[in-house]
C-alpha cells in the first residue's frame, strides 16, 4: 500500500483513550468492552435494520431488538451525563406490513432512562416506488439524552432564514430585526440529498456527480447528515463512535470538526474503505458534498422531467399541461 494510505494522523485498531481515530474490525459486543464508562459524547448510528441486507441475518423482529437491547444498554454505559444518543432508523417490512423501527426502539432507549429531544425527519427525494402503499421518502433520527444537562450548539447548525429582512412590528423592538443575524434553527426536518444513491442515478442521469460519496456500501450515511449531529450535540476533541460504522461516514464528520472518531463494523471491507476515505480527507482527495448544499432541482427542461410523447392525454400530462385540474 502506498503513502497515499498512510494517515496523517496514527489510526488505532483497538481502544486507546490517548487515540483521535480508531476503527474495529469485530462485532460491537466485543468492542464496546473495551471503551471505559461515561467517555463518550456522541454516539451516532445507523443500526442493521433486520431487512437480510448482504450483512446481516434477517431474525423475527422481537428478537432482533433483544440483541439491539443489549446493546444499547452498553451504549448507555459508556455515554457521558451530557451526552447524546442519535439512532436513525427506516422501516422493516415484512409480508407487505410495515414496522416503524423507531417506535419499536422507543421504549428501549425510554427504559434505560434516556430522553428523546427531537424525532428528526430526514427526508430524501428517491428511493423505491412502492405499488402497494405510498413511496417512503423520510427516515427518523431519534436524539436521546443521558440527562437534563446536554451539549446543545444551535448556533453552529443555524441556517439561512427565508425571510432574514422581517422585522419586529409593534412593541419595544419595533422595527428592529426580529430574526437571529446567524441564521434560524434548522428545524426538526432535515432534507440532506438521497440515501439511495443509485436509484438517484437511474432517475437523474447527472446526479451521480452530485452524490460523490458513493461507496460499495448499499445504504451509507450521506457525511453532511452526521456534520449536524457533531457539530450540535458535540464540542471539539470530543469522543464520536459509531457502533455500525459501515464505511466510516460518521467518523469522516467527526474528523472533519476535530473530534475524535471511533466506530466498529463486522465486514473486513468497509472497514477498509472506511480507513482509506479518512486518509483521503486528510490528505485532501475525499470527495464529498459540502454541508447545506442545495438540493438538485430539476428545472423541468431535462429530457427525464417531461412527460413522454407516448403519454400525450394521459391525466398526469393533462394536469402538469394546466388543461385539468387536480381532483
Ligand atoms: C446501516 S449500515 C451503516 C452504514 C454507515 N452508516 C455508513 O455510512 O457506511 C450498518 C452496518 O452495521 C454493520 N454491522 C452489522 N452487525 C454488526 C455488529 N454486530 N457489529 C458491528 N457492525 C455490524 C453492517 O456490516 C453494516 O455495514
Amino acid at each position: 500500500m502506498g503513502d497515499l494510505f498512510l494517515s496523517p494522523k496514527p489510526i488505532r485498531s483497538s481502544f486507546d483513550p490517548r487515540a483521535e481515530i480508531v476503527l474495529f474490525h469485530g462485532d460491537v459486543n466485543e468492542f464496546i468492552t473495551q471503551i471505559p464508562d461515561s467517555s463518550v459524547s456522541l454516539i451516532v448510528t445507523s443500526p442493521p435494520y433486520n431487512l437480510g441486507k448482504e450483512y446481516e441475518n434477517r431474525v423475527a423482529i422481537g428478537e432482533y431488538l433483544k440483541a439491539q437491547a443489549q446493546v444499547i444498554a452498553h451504549l448507555y454505559r459508556v455515554l457521558r451525563e451530557d451526552g447524546s444518543i442519535c439512532w436513525q432508523v427506516g422501516n422493516f417490512v415484512e409480508n407487505g406490513e410495515v414496522y416503524p423501527l423507531d417506535i419499536l426502539y422507543y421504549p428501549i432507549f425510554k427504559e434505560l432512562g434516556l430522553k428523546l429531544r427531537n424525532r428528526i425527519i430526514w427526508r430524501f427525494g428517491h428511493g423505491l416506488h412502492a405499488s402497494k402503499r405510498f413511496s417512503g421518502r423520510y427516515e427518523t433520527i431519534l436524539w436521546f439524552t443521558k440527562s437534563d444537562r446536554y451539549v446543545f450548539n444551535l448556533n453552529a447548525v443555524r441556517v439561512p432564514a427565508k425571510y432574514p429582512g422581517k422585522r419586529h412590528y409593534k412593541g419595544p423592538k419595533r422595527g428592529k430585526p426580529s430574526g437571529n443575524p446567524l441564521g434560524k434553527n434548522p428545524s426538526d426536518v432535515w432534507e440532506v440529498v438521497v440515501r439511495d444513491w443509485e436509484e438517484a442515478f437511474w432517475d437523474i442521469p447527472n446526479v451521480k456527480a452530485n452524490h460523490p460519496e458513493k461507496t460499495i456500501h448499499p445504504c451509507q450515511f450521506p457525511i453532511e447528515l452526521v456534520e449536524r449531529c457533531v457539530l450540535a450535540l458535540t464540542n471539539e476533541g470530543d469522543w464520536v463512535f459509531d457502533p455500525y460504522m459501515g464505511v466510516g461516514s460518521a467518523l469522516v464528520a467527526a474528523i472533519m470538526h476535530n473530534r475524535r472518531a471511533m466506530g466498529c463494523e463486522v465486514v473486513a471491507e468497509y472497514v477498509e474503505i472506511a480507513r482509506q476515505r479518512l486518509v483521503a480527507y486528510f490528505n485532501g482527495t475525499l470527495r464529498y458534498r459540502p454541508m447545506g448544499k442545495p438540493v438538485y432541482q430539476p428545472t423541468g427542461g431535462e429530457k427525464i422531467a417531461q412527460i413522454p410523447r407516448e403519454w400525450k392525454e394521459t391525466p398526469q400530462a393533462r394536469l402538469l399541461e394546466g388543461k385539468d385540474k387536480y381532483r
